[in-house]
């Protein structure tokens, strides 16, 4: 880890000796300054969207310090980000995503960087629910960098060759398809069971058994009504169901080992978010060529999204100029071009040219593009509530996954007093 970062440090100092990603006709960058990023981008293609943003940054004369967190989803970035804050040490920039940048924004820690933002017109260039995401009380305090989709469901081509399967587009054919593949002796679905990844399936069947709307109802609203829909029960019914598509369902491993399951052959499918294309890419293995991405079976038109975006804390000012210097650099449709294609994201710009991008991507890209309608914010990736609510129904679904003894009826029963109770903290106190 401290090696890596010392490297990484390195050869970005050592691309600005030699001037490579300096600005062109040798202009002298705006800005000289050192920013030290704090972010859970470690896996191969994590960093090399890292190196991307690094080589920006770095053309605008700003030294990127990296500060990589393991730890999928960011679990463990959010545990140090809070701790380095109340040490006194918050670093200058940090990947913080959903409803999560209002949490910070609210404690007044946050850059505010409308002026980047204005000048660059970034509202009428952004879609308009990443434009939601990055304000907090009409201030913009935070950079977008991507969408991922997160309701991918990715195939190994060889394997639905050598079967002659087409990718399953209906819970039916989901079922179906694994099915052959279990009588095969092949495990059908590649899975960790991690908590934020058994709640990142979930989410995925409660799209597919609900629709946006359930989505919405169930994890944004919390409403006694969505839990109380039979479409839940379906959901966690199917949750319990794909465990015998599973080599090793209690198996806990972190997201990069189970893309190479399914790179390997040693699984046929994997829902995950679009991280993992470019993750598979990073491999060496080809979109559409190796392995085949299309939506999560029954929710091909809703796109279940995560936006990634960079924030960054005011502090003293000191390092106003070159916060501001990245944020404008990273929504320029070049960085946002080269960034997006090396993390398997899209861009968040609406100007962006689908041609040029695979078609996994296409499809993401145009499907978010159909408006809010069809835009599910994901709860595993912070999008739909706040962090401690996200905690809290994850693990439920979690111990539910894990423990064959629940039924599906006492896990909706644990999850109803769970947001009861959750209701109850939200509520104001009146004095
Ligand atoms: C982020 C992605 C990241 C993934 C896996 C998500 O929350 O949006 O950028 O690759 O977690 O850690």
């Amino acid at each position: 880890m401290l090696l890596d970062s010392v490297v990484r440090r390195m050869s970005v100092s050592l691309l600005l000796l030699s001037g490579a990603a300096g600005p062109a006709c040798g202009a002298p960058p705006a800005t000289t300054d050192a920013l030290q990023v704090l972010h859970w981008w470690t896996s191969v293609s994590e960093r090399r969207a890292v190196d991307v943003l690094a080589h920006q940054a770095a053309a605008a004369g700003i030294e990127w310090k990296d500060g990589a967190i393991p730890g999928g989803a960011g679990l463990g970035a959010g545990k140090v980000l809070r701790s380095r804050v109340l040490a006194g040490d918050a670093p200058e920039v940090t990947q913080i995503i959903g409803l999560s940048i209002g949490e910070w924004a609210e404690l007044g820690l946050l850059l505010e960087i409308d002026d980047v933002a204005a000048a660059a017109n970034w509202s009428r260039s952004l879609f308009p629910t990443v434009d939601k995401l990055i304000r907090y009380r009409d201030h913009v305090v935070a950079a977008p960098l991507g969408i991922h989709r997160v309701n991918t469901l990715f195939y190994n081509r060889r394997l639905f060759d050598r079967f002659k399967l087409q990718a399953p587009r209906s819970w039916a054919e989901f079922e179906r398809t694994a099915e052959v593949f279990r009588n095969a002796g092949v495990a059908a679905l590649a899975q960790s069971s991690e908590p934020w990844q058994v709640a990142a399936l979930f989410e995925n069947l409660v799209l597919a058994t609900g629709g946006p709307a359930f989505h919405r109802a169930l994890f944004v609203e919390r409403s006694a009504a969505a839990i109380g829909d039979p479409r839940l029960l379906t959901a966690l019914q199917r949750l319990r169901r794909v465990k015998r598509w599973i080599a090793a369902p209690a198996d806990e491993r972190p997201w990069p080992a189970v893309v190479t399951q399914l790179a390997q052959g040693d699984a046929a499918m994997l829902v995950m978010g679009d991280w993992a294309k470019g993750e598979l890419n990073a491999a060496g293995h080809v979109t559409e060529r190796d392995f085949g991405c299309a939506a999560m079976p029954d929710t091909g038109p809703y796109h279940l999204y995560s936006v990634d975006t960079l924030s960054m804390f005011a502090k003293d000012y000191a390092h106003r100029p070159a916060q501001e210097a990245l944020a404008r650099r990273v929504m320029t449709p070049a960085a946002q071009s080269e960034y997006n294609a090396v993390k398997g994201s899209v861009s968040v710009r609406r100007d962006a040219d689908p041609a040029r991008m695979d078609a996994c991507a296409r499809a993401s890209w145009t499907t978010f593009a159909a408006g809010d309608a069809v835009q599910v914010p994901s709860l595993v990736h912070r999008m739909a509530t706040d962090e401690a609510s996200k905690d809290a129904i994850v693990a439920e679904v979690h111990r539910y996954y894990i423990d064959d003894a629940v039924t599906p009826e006492a896990a909706r029963e644990r999850l109803a007093a769970l947001f009861r109770a959750l209701r109850v903290s939200a509520t104001p106190v009146h004095h």
